[in-house]
């Protein structure tokens, strides 16, 4: 987003308005704004402050808290590997130490090119399919080291098709 431009500012006040009569409407003016941008920056964040008399600090929190939100632009493909107990167990690790180790990047980063963003999340509720990674949103049960790497090939090769196409 960089600095915001002057129809950035509007969108987010007119965000910020629609939940001015809620008792708590952070949560709700985030998600809307990481929805419709994809991510919320500081300067996102200052701007609610001043509408809402809400703290930065207090805003900083949540964002930082929750990593459904995200402080800096995601990549095209999301790829969230659960580190809870249960998959962790079933080698969680060694599945986003793949990941990590194919991309180049570490978990909460994004690669260079913007195609993929590695995310270490908590229980997502499938524990009976672990150790269970999400790719924009599609859940893959049971991954392995070897499964990793023909993801990636397969939304590599998806990428190009699209590009040559
Ligand atoms: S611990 Fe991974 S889905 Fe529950």
């Amino acid at each position: 987003m960089g600095k915001l431009n002057a129809a950035a500012v509007t969108k987010i006040e007119e965000i910020c308005d629609r939940y001015k009569d809620e008792k708590t409407p952070l949560m709700m003016i985030l998600s809307d704004i990481q929805n419709e941008y994809g991510y919320i920056p500081l300067e996102v964040q200052e701007l609610v402050s001043e509408k809402t008399g809400i703290s930065v600090a207090e805003i900083y929190g949540v964002v930082t808290f929750y990593s459904f939100f995200s402080l800096t632009p995601k990549g095209k493909y999301v790829i969230g590997c659960c580190l809870g107990t249960a998959c962790y167990v079933k080698g969680a690790q060694q599945v986003i130490d793949r990941f990590s180790e194919l991309l180049h990047i570490k978990p909460g980063e994004t690669t260079e090119d913007g195609l993929f963003t590695l995310d270490a999340l908590r229980c997502i509720g499938a524990c009976g399919i672990a150790p269970a990674v999400s790719i924009n949103g599609k859940v893959y049960p049971k991954m392995t080291v070897p499964q990793v790497n023909e993801v990636i090939a397969s939304y590599r090769s998806n990428e190009e098709k699209e590009v040559t196409a």
